[in-house]
């Protein structure tokens, strides 16, 4: 299993960053945040892109923000594995996920606790991974949404139906006690408790 670990919840950024590149977490996920499609805010892409100063890690940015456009360019000239927008965005998807792909960079799209993953079809084409929110987007911390398995599941289906290679990921709420829901996934999302733990190479150790 992959993990990707999101630094939202860290009260201390810096030193938690430089504890995380000491441990074999395979991705960063950086949980960017406008005020509008959620109504937390995280800080500016100036302030953001300094983290390249304290990790060596690939990064996984996942936008939660209204106009992704604005964003990507930014996010993609940093140490990027993949981006990730919302499904539920009333902008030209397509158009967006193409951005990401000429970026040379892999993209996806996030479903909310609410949408439909059939609402996922017109872009599997598309798609190099899927975020599939086990929470509702906007803060670290909160408790898993025990339906996230059967969508998981549902999802897994569809994929094998498309023949897509899209990889699975899930996000919100992982601990060692719900990644028993996510065992059809590709990677693991988890914040709080990993950044919460004494030990963070132990965290990881126990979601794998
Ligand atoms: C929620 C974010 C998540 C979150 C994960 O809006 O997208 O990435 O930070 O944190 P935990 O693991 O604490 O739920
Ligand atoms: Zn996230």
């Amino acid at each position: 299993m992959l993990i990707s670990t999101s630094f939202l919840s860290s009260k201390n950024l810096i030193q938690d960053l430089k504890k995380l590149d000491q441990t074999d977490t395979d991705f960063i996920h950086m949980d960017i945040m406008d005020g509008k499609f959620v109504r937390n805010k995280t800080m500016p892409f100036k302030e953001m892109r300094n983290i390249y100063k304290y990790t060596s890690k690939r990064l996984d940015v996942h936008l939660m923000v209204q106009n992704p456009e604005r964003y990507i360019l930014d996010y993609a000239s940093l140490n990027t594995e993949y981006i990730v927008i919302h499904l539920e965005l009333d902008i030209d998807i397509e158009k967006s996920l193409k951005l990401i792909k000429r970026c040379g960079i892999q993209c996806g799209l996030a479903v909310r606790p609410d949408t439909e993953i059939k609402e996922l079809l017109p872009y599997l084409p598309l798609l190099d991974i899927i975020l599939v929110m086990s929470v509702e987007p906007g803060a670290g911390g909160q408790a898993f949404l025990r339906e996230t398995e059967n969508k998981i599941k549902e999802l897994k289906v569809l994929l094998r139906e498309y023949h897509s290679h899209a990889k699975i990921s899930v996000d919100g709420g992982i601990t060692d006690l719900t990644k028993s829901y996510c065992s059809e996934c590709d990677i693991l999302v988890s914040g709080s408790y990993i950044i919460n733990g004494n030990d963070f190479q132990t965290q990881i150790d126990s979601l794998r």
